[in-house]
């Protein structure tokens, strides 16, 4: 999260607030450690940091207790001296970051902001991994430089300096100097860079990490968009040569901490309007849109080698090579989401508002797309791609954690409909094999985020094969819905507990009509697609009730499983993504040990668990393969297992209440959306039983953007 304001002293904001509301939005990606970083009291006095091992929550403790506190050395500067706390916390440029540790245990070292030096001539928070820091960091030491933490994020901090030390006449400006240290880097990143040389100006750039960029002010923007200025020559920046580190002069001795010619603070023209009026703005570098919304809707998305450059109230945009496939173009978009949407309201936590939301998410993933009298389904964002998907040879799903469920989950009516032979995929493990694609494949790439990393380098790997590629995503904007071809937003609206829960279900319903629609040109299908939409008409309603069964499941858990150690969830066909979607929010929010199991493969191994300890949740709700689930039942009851049966309301064959979740029937294809409700309400009341930071499970992050 950066912050860049340009506004008259009396309006400045108590930048930590701005700050730490920002990092609280974002905390869902990472939250083991946080931190911020703030200009100093004057241009050139060094960054003022605060960094905190824990949530966010903690970090705002800290700064409160170290500004109570008279002695200003207790703030964590680099070079601790009479700091103007007041005067800091009016700055201008700051910055934060809150962290999911991938290099370096999570502690204040390892903490962002990192700086280049003691003097924090430059800095910078990092979103991403640097694959090639440790060549970096030795290529550095070698001439003389230090570093002082294990993670990767510090040496782009030490080579920014090292490129800043070596032109000879520190004629670079700022975003030509990240240029050059850009051009270093591999991996992922979202950036952003600060700099006692160019006081007041911030630098932001990516390439794979998402970032955008909310600017609000109350006049009117001259401009809605920004043209990129594309490079005119893209091998040489002023002074240095780019494109290999060894190529760049080695001149340290021209003096760490060497300062070039400083800039002013900015009181410039860019604060005057045409009529000399001072012209107020502020900008929000974020990784996600959340943290900005308070702010302004107003934003815009940078590009995959985006270097943008914020000073004197102006944006400019940069591109780091020339590339006439990506347009030169950056619209500010309005952002729809609310407020109130991203708040918990009235509940405990962000998980159990969420799983009470699904009625209302799920018929906003069908508004405007399920005409319930017609009795037809019309995804807009597919009608152009229709002919060429059916045409497909292969319909290719590709997701990650519960996204690959809710493909797993509809595998089977895509295949019943479209005859189309599928394939579901985890999108590390079909690029670790490398997998064949085809130019006549449909690959479809289905993402809460939009920003998981295996999931967006899947997509690319299937972009470059000429397969079309469809993005099946919630948070508009993200680099799938970007970079796909067509694709499904799902508008379950912002996702923030860590498990997914709705996510979950509207995934289920976008891609059930998705195949739907597909089928629209097979009259044989007729009746089978007009089950399936008269199904979905009810599904609301029937989330509902059994959401009305909360107290029960709350009963159950605290009585049935809460002291266990371990549980499987069984059941077959349509009901295995419930097991697996089950057994992994069981796991991931209660650290219970659990397991989905396809009850066909009961006798190939997992009965060899079964005791009269170890519970059992089977899905046996009524649909073709009822029987052999019963008989999967009688298997593990005949071995003293503890079975907790999850069945239809009225089914008279399941007679023991007190271990029965009963819940509405619907079609077999839909049944799976009313079966992981119980199981999401139960993994939710273990979870706050066993005392776990419901949203914030230790070690996860809601949106894995590093492979
Ligand atoms: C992380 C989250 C999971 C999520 C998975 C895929 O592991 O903790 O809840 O299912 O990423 O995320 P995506 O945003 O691609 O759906």
């Amino acid at each position: 999260f950066g912050y860049c304001s340009f506004l008259v002293e009396k309006d400045r904001k108590y930048v930590c607030d701005v700050l730490c509301n920002g990092l609280a939005r974002l905390e869902y990606r990472g939250y083991d450690s946080a931190g911020i970083g703030i200009d100093g009291d004057t241009p050139t006095s060094p960054l003022v940091m605060f960094k905190t091992v824990g949530k966010v929550a903690s970090l705002r403790k800290d700064i409160a207790e170290a500004t109570a506190t008279p002695s200003p050395a207790e703030a964590n500067t680099a070079e601790p001296h009479k700091v103007d706390m007041k005067k800091v916390f009016l700055s201008q440029t700051s910055m934060a970051h809150t962290r999911w540790a991938t290099h370096g245990v999570p502690s204040n070292t390892n903490c962002h902001p990192h700086v280049s030096n003691a003097l924090t001539e430059f800095s910078l928070v990092h979103n991403g991994i640097i694959t090639n820091y440790k060549e970096l960091k030795l290529v550095l030491l070698k001439r003389g430089y230090t570093f002082h933490t294990d993670t990767d994020t510090e040496a782009v901090a030490v080579l920014c300096k090292y490129v800043w030390d070596s032109q000879p006449h520190k004629r670079l400006n700022f975003t030509e100097l990240i240029k050059t240290v850009i051009k270093e880097l591999e991996g992922s990143f979202a950036f952003v860079f600060k700099s006692t040389h160019f006081p007041d100006e911030i630098v932001a750039a990516r390439r794979g990490s998402p970032l955008l960029i909310g600017v609000k002010t109350d006049r009117k923007l001259k401009v809605d968009f920004v043209d990129v200025e594309l490079p005119t020559n893209e091998e040489r920046v002023d002074g240095v040569e780019a494109g290999g580190l060894l190529a760049v002069p080695n001149s340290v001795a021209d003096g760490h901490g060497a300062a070039g010619p400083k800039l002013r603070r900015s009181q410039s023209r860019a604060f005057l309007s045409e009529d000399g009026m001072p012209q107020p703005i502020e900008f929000f570098v974020a990784s996600d849109a959340s943290a900005v919304i308070e702010h302004t809707k107003r934003v815009l998305y940078l590009e995959d080698d985006d270097i943008a450059h914020i000073a004197e109230g102006e944006l400019h945009i940069h591109r780091l090579r020339r590339d006439d496939t990506v347009s030169s173009v950056r619209a500010i978009e309005h952002l729809e989401i609310e407020l109130a949407e991203i708040m918990k309201g009235q509940y405990d936590h962000f998980m159990q508002k969420e799983i009470y939301e699904q009625p209302e998410s799920v018929v906003n993933t069908m508004r405007g797309r399920v005409n319930f009298d017609t009795r037809q389904v019309l995804l807009g964002g597919l009608k152009a791609y229709l002919p060429v998907i059916r045409r497909g040879r292969r319909l290719l799903f590709v997701a990650c954690g519960t996204s690959y469920h809710s493909c797993i989950a509809v595998r089977g009516v895509f295949e019943e409909l479209t005859d189309i032979p599928v394939a579901v995929e985890l999108a590390s493990d079909f690029l670790d094999r490398r997998t064949p694609v085809f130019r006549d494949d449909v690959a479809i790439f289905v993402s809460q985020s939009g920003e998981t990393a295996d999931t967006i380098l899947a997509m690319r790997y299937c972009l470059e094969r000429g397969a079309l590629c469809l993005g099946v995503v919630n948070t508009v904007g993200s680099t799938l819905s970007r970079e796909t071809h067509a694709g499904i937003h799902i508008n379950a609206g912002p996702e923030i507990g860590v498990a997914s829960t709705k996510a979950y279900t509207s995934q289920y319903v976008a891609l059930v009509m998705m195949a739907v629609q597909l089928s629209d040109d097979s009259i044989l299908k007729t009746a089978r697609r007009q089950q399936i939409i008269d199904g979905l008409h009810d599904i609301p309603a029937q989330i509902r009730k059994v959401l009305a069964m909360d107290k029960a499941l709350q009963e159950m858990a605290k009585s049935m499983l809460a002291k266990e150690k371990s549980l499987l969830i069984m059941g077959r066909g349509y009901q295995y993504a419930t097991c697996l979607e089950g057994a992994l929010k069981i796991k991931e929010v209660s650290y219970m040990h659990s397991e989905g199991i396809l009850a066909g493969e009961l006798k190939h191994g997992p009965l060899a668990l079964v005791d009269e300890h170890l519970p059992v949740i089977f899905i046996m709700t009524r649909d073709s393969l009822y029987p052999k689930v019963q008989s999967a039942l009688a298997q593990v009851t005949a071995r003293k297992g503890r079975p907790i049966i999850i069945c239809n309301e009225d089914d008279e064959t399941v007679s023991d209440a007190a271990k029965c979740i009963r819940v509405p029937q619907t079609v077999d294809c839909l049944q799976g959306l009313i079966n992981v409700i119980p199981l999401q309400l139960l993994s939710y009341h273990l979870a706050v039983m066993n005392g776990v930071d419901v949203d914030f499970p230790r070690n996860l992050a809601k949106s894995v953007t590093t492979e």
